[in-house]
């Protein structure tokens, strides 16, 4: 049977990653979480100094981009891949709310989603792939197979996520993530560069309301139909 590439778009919390690692384990397919690699950017650029409170020397960044290598390795216990930055595993690190207060800055540069798209095209030449973003179903992969597109009202977001981010054991408000919740939605709609936007050809899926299960059941049904058809 043909392997065919499954492209998961959709705002910030809906839940893309895990129903996408649900998926990929079920096909045997590979998962790449391409927001992963956004964080890990983000993330060397405050190691580094880039970003200093709130100054953020782009030039700076963009200069050092050979640098940096993002790579994934699977960890067996945890079922899927995690992330690695020049050779450390960052997958905890990249998870912080400060992370995700700049993510969407680093994610404007044009140079950085090039590097990055280039990487993710190389990761799923193949197919046999689930991804999951912000482009990947009209710039990445505007040829996949199957294309869904995530939402959930932006408290229902905010509930998913700050529950997460506590149970982590990060000192948060419910607020401070809604705003970030918001923020991100916002800069993520409208930076010029591969902004987020449904794919014409996507299939609209509003989780606000669903359970996992149910979740993973209708996205594995129209995965089946599509290999089907493939
Ligand atoms: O999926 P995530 O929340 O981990 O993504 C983090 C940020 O990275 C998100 O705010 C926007 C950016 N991103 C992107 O611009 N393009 C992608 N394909 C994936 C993520």
């Amino acid at each position: 049977m043909k392997n065919i590439t499954i492209a998961i778009d959709g705002f910030s919390s809906t839940g893309k990653s895990t129903v996408a690692k649900q998926i990929a384990k079920h096909l045997g397919y590979v998962y790449v979480d391409s927001g992963a690699m956004y964080r890990a950017v983000t993330f060397y650029a405050m190691q580094h100094g880039f970003i200093n409170n709130n100054h953020f020397d782009v030039e700076g960044l963009v200069a050092s981009l050979k640098a940096i290598t993002i790579s994934f390795k699977f960890n067996k216990d945890v079922g899927f891949a995690e992330v690695y930055l020049n050779g450390t595993n960052i997958e905890n690190d990249i998870r912080t709310l400060e992370v995700s207060s700049f993510v969407s800055k680093v994610a404007e540069i044009s140079e950085v989603r090039q590097k990055l798209v280039e990487q993710q095209q190389q990761l799923g030449k193949n197919g046999g792939v689930v991804m999951d973003g912000r482009d990947i179903g009209t710039v990445v992969f505007p040829d996949a197979e199957l294309k869904l597109f995530m939402t959930a009202s932006a408290e229902t977001r905010a509930e998913r996520r700050y529950a997460e981010l506590i149970e982590r054991g990060e000192t948060v408000t419910y607020e401070a993530v809604l705003k970030n919740v918001q923020e991100r939605d916002y800069t993520d709609s409208n930076r010029e560069d591969s902004p987020l936007t449904k794919a014409k050809d996507a299939i609209q899926i509003d989780n606000s309301n669903m359970s996992l299960q149910e979740q993973f059941n209708n996205i594995l049904q129209l995965a089946k139909r599509t290999l089907e058809n493939s």
